[in-house]
């Protein structure tokens, strides 16, 4: 298993981030017998529970596109990575890099990193038009809620915002995990809430049994810190990832109820993705709680990190400079675990989300990022006698580069709100 990191800390500064027989044929008769006779109002219903998900074995050879209810003409989240010469689209000299993603900056010397783009199986996938975008964005808001990953996606979508128009600082205060920005030739904002864990924390012990800190979750508790500023928003991105690997004691109604990696006698050690589960579990309950919400929550999957020969603190390191091909890499270990944990909450939350006119949609990140080993900064997040603890970041993304292709994500979901049929189902992209 390739090495996790949790999201570490710089020095001095803000916390950072980070598969034809004839019984076959019988079943596909009585299926269309069915759907032929049934009334085309319980087609959707058909449709989810029996046909994609128990008549068509290679649903169940493919656990991805299950969580996913893949299902129409084009699955955008599967595809791979193909040349572009006209990439990137922005530059090194784009203010809102930050710092440690800036790769060009602190002399990464290789640039084919940052031209591919995205090619999902059976359609195309736009490249991000920063016009397109702030048009259906007009009096509107956006706010991404989450870590430094989900900060990582926020400036590169500012970088290609900015081709077509310019913004002011709107910010309420000067903390760099609580920014707003504002378009005003479109009235438009989007905002960043820094909630690594999504649920209230604390850090109990700055060293703790991993010299990584040693976290207190309580898990029926949502971060205040962004539960209270989500009616001002029309669209939130909802993403969290790499702290959740970090020691923590869990709690659920005052009482411990069991930890991660905390190296103590009589408290049950709990598996990495549980916590995961249960924030998200939390984080989804708050929008489908608040009657005044009548935005669209969009979960933007868990991004993996690519450490090779080592854990994050032993030397391991991500030097590939070209995506992998789709056979070299496969969704699994705890890769999948965390995934499968947050697509169960993600499905539950959805479909609570129906009754209560709370619209969840879909950012999948995760098969996409993990063929791109060499988007990451690696020794090229800082200068080279920079006192960083992640010394070789394999978790954050430089900029330009792979994450920009979350925005063309961003961009298609966007555009599907206006063009989506009840059912929620991909119409093919033009
Ligand atoms: C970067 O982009 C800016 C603005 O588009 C452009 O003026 C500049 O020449 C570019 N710089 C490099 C090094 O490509
Ligand atoms: C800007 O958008 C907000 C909603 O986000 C709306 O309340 C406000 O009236 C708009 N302002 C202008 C000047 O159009
Ligand atoms: C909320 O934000 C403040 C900084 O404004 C921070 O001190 C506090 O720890 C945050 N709360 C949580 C649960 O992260
Ligand atoms: C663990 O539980 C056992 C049995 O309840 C008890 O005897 C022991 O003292 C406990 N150890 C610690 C460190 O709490
Ligand atoms: C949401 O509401 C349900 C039902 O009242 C409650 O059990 C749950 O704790 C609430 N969750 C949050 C995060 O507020
Ligand atoms: C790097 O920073 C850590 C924590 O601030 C400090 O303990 C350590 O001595 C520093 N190392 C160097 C080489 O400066």
């Amino acid at each position: 298993m390739k090495a996790h990191s949790p999201e570490l800390q710089t020095n001095g500064s803000r916390p950072f981030f980070l598969h034809i027989t004839p019984k076959i044929v019988l079943i596909l008769t009585i299926t269309f017998l069915l759907l032929t006779v049934i009334p085309l109002c319980l087609f959707p219903l058909l449709t989810t529970s029996i046909t994609w998900r128990s008549l068509f074995p290679s649903s169940s050879n493919d656990p991805i596109a299950a969580l996913r209810g893949t299902k129409g003409s084009c699955d955008i989240f599967r595809g791979e990575w193909v040349p572009d010469r006209h990439a990137p689209y922005y530059n090194e000299t784009c203010w809102a890099i930050h710092e440690h993603q800036n790769c060009m900056k602190f002399g990464r010397p290789d640039t084919g990193f940052m031209k591919w783009r995205w090619r999902p199986d059976g359609c195309e996938l736009p490249i991000f038009n920063p016009a397109q975008f702030l048009e259906l964005m007009r009096g509107k808001s956006l706010a991404f809620v989450g870590d430094s990953v989900g900060r990582n996606q926020m400036q590169s979508l500012i970088c290609l915002l900015l081709k077509a128009s310019y913004l002011v600082d709107a910010s309420f205060i000067q903390d760099d995990r609580f920014r707003r920005f504002y378009f005003p030739d479109y009235n438009f904002t989007v905002a960043t809430f820094w909630s690594p864990f999504l649920v209230r924390s604390n850090e109990a012990d700055p060293i703790g049994p991993t010299l990584t800190g040693l976290f207190n979750l309580y898990f029926d508790e949502p971060d205040t810190n962004w539960t209270t500023k989500m009616t001002e928003f029309n669209y939130v991105i909802i993403s969290v990832g790499h702290w959740f690997f970090r020691p923590a004691m869990f709690y659920k109604n005052h009482q411990l109820v069991g930890c991660q990696s905390c190296r103590t006698p009589n408290i049950t050690d709990l598996p990495k993705y549980y916590g995961y589960r249960m924030a998200f579990r939390t984080a989804f309950q708050v929008f489908n709680n608040l009657t005044k919400f009548k935005g669209t929550v969009i979960l933007r999957t868990f991004a993996p990190s690519h450490f090779e020969n080592g854990m994050w603190n032993e030397g391991g390191n991500c030097k590939r400079q070209q995506p992998y091909q789709r056979s070299e890499a496969r969704l699994e270990g705890i890769n999948f675990e965390m995934y499968r944990a947050q697509m169960e909450e993600y499905n539950a939350a959805a479909r609570e989300g129906r009754k209560k006119g709370v619209k969840f949609r879909l950012l999948d990140a995760t098969e996409a990022m993990l063929l791109r080993p060499d988007g990451h900064p690696s020794q090229y997040g800082h200068l080279p006698s920079a006192n960083v603890t992640l010394y070789n970041d394999c978790v954050h993304w430089c900029l330009p580069g792979p994450i920009d292709m979350w925005n063309d994500f961003l961009l298609q979901i966007l555009k599907n709100e206006g063009s989506k049929s009840a059912m929620g189902r991909w119409f093919p992209i033009l």
